[in-house]
């Protein structure tokens, strides 16, 4: 049987590492090259150590890639954007990690990222690479792009509410996330420097957090059938925490109606009951009554709980995932399975590690 031929650009970076792991025992995929601009003519394991005597692969400069069915393209913001016809001449169905083709809307692009999208032309093209929201469009997609994590763990949490009519849209979203390094990808920065890293708890973006855009469309979305969400105020922080992986959110939103838990259950139940990666969690004893990102390290699960402020009128949203997974890798995984036709947890079955 022939298995499908792909390659991985950026190859010596988190996520491209994350990939290299992933594809390299999916059943349905040959990796044939990882490419690396830093990196060309080393082993894949003297950059990625988890990954020795596992395979003989050795990285390629980004222009000795020869042509395959589907390039991951795991490069930072800006960089996909500008080098995309060159990598789309190499493979006919590309998976965009990068921001640059995440947002329909130029205008929605140049608000948050504060110069225009590298490649505008691309953008009606694209599809928002989130397998719960864009399943269908995914067969027929030859540029599929990655989602932010923090947003990924957001619009998952959130979407259920919106697609209820739920939401009490006079009243601002507040959405707090909490995230570990990694998300920050590998090169070292002064924030990355282990004294000051160590043991942060550090807000890094209270206000203006670019993956605020991916709420606006994809909320928006699900909320009107299509269009942002302008209609509501958003409040969207960032905080950097001692983890290495992993994300969570804690989302406050306000509905318009009185609700109890268990219509708020059924909501959540019908939106992801036949979802393979998501799963509602809310239990009344133990330890792990909500989602914590600590037990989905490697997974590609998001975990989803909320709490009922009655009071208030108030739902919180508690969502978690791993970064370089579902926030990332996994996540891309998913959606080249979406793709293809295959089932869509291929590659991915790995549960995470309790304790850890
Ligand atoms: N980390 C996460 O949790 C996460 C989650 C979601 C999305 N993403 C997105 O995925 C993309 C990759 O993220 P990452 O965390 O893997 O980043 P990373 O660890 O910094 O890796 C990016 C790689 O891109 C390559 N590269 C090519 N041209 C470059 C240039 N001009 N400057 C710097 N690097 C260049 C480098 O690899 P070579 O030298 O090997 O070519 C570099 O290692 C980013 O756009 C990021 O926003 C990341």
């Amino acid at each position: 049987m022939n298995r499908l031929r792909v390659a991985i650009v950026g190859g010596s970076g988190y996520t491209g590492g994350e990939l290299a792991r992933l594809l390299l025992f999916h059943p349905e995929v040959e990796l044939g090259q990882v490419a690396s601009s830093s990196h060309a003519g080393h082993y894949l394991h003297s950059v990625h150590p988890n990954l020795r005597g596992l395979s003989s692969l050795r990285l390629c400069h980004p222009d000795d890639l020869s042509s395959c069915d589907t390039l991951f393209l795991c490069l930072p913001h800006g960089v996909s954007g500008r080098e995309i016809e060159r990598y789309r001449a190499i493979a006919p169905r590309i998976i965009d990690l990068s921001a640059d083709f995440r947002l329909r809307s130029a205008a929605l692009y140049e608000r948050w990222y504060g110069a225009a999208p590298p490649e505008p032309s691309l953008l009606a093209e694209a599809v928002y690479g989130l397998p719960e929201l864009h399943r269908a469009e995914l067969p027929s997609a030859a540029l599929v792009s990655g989602t932010g994590c923090m947003a990924t763990a957001a619009i998952l949490g959130l979407a259920p509410l919106y697609q209820a009519g739920l939401v009490n849209s006079a009243l601002p979203l507040v959405v707090e996330a909490k995230v570990g390094s990694s998300a920050g990808g590998a090169a070292p920065g002064a924030g990355s420097h282990h004294p000051d890293r160590s043991g942060a708890v550090r807000s890094f973006q209270p206000t203006g957090h670019r993956h605020t855009a991916e709420l606006i469309q994809e909320l928006g979305r699900v909320a009107h059938g299509g269009g942002e969400l302008h209609t509501q105020r958003m409040a969207f922080s960032a905080t950097a925490v001692e983890l290495v992986r992993g994300v969570l959110i804690t989302a406050h939103v306000f509905v318009s109606e009185s609700i109890d838990e268990r219509t708020l259950w059924r909501f959540y139940r019908e939106a992801y009951q036949r979802e393979p990666f998501i799963r509602p969690v809310k239990e009344r004893n133990g330890v792990y009554r909500y989602p914590e990102p600590k037990i989905l390290a490697g997974s590609n699960y998001c975990d989803i709980g909320f709490e009922l402020d009655r009071d208030q009128q108030r739902v919180v949203v508690i969502a978690a995932l791993d970064n370089l997974m579902k926030g990332a890798a996994g996540n891309a995984v998913q959606a080249l399975n979406c793709m293809y036709g295959w089932d869509e947890a291929l590659g991915l079955t790995f549960p995470g590690l309790h304790p850890v």
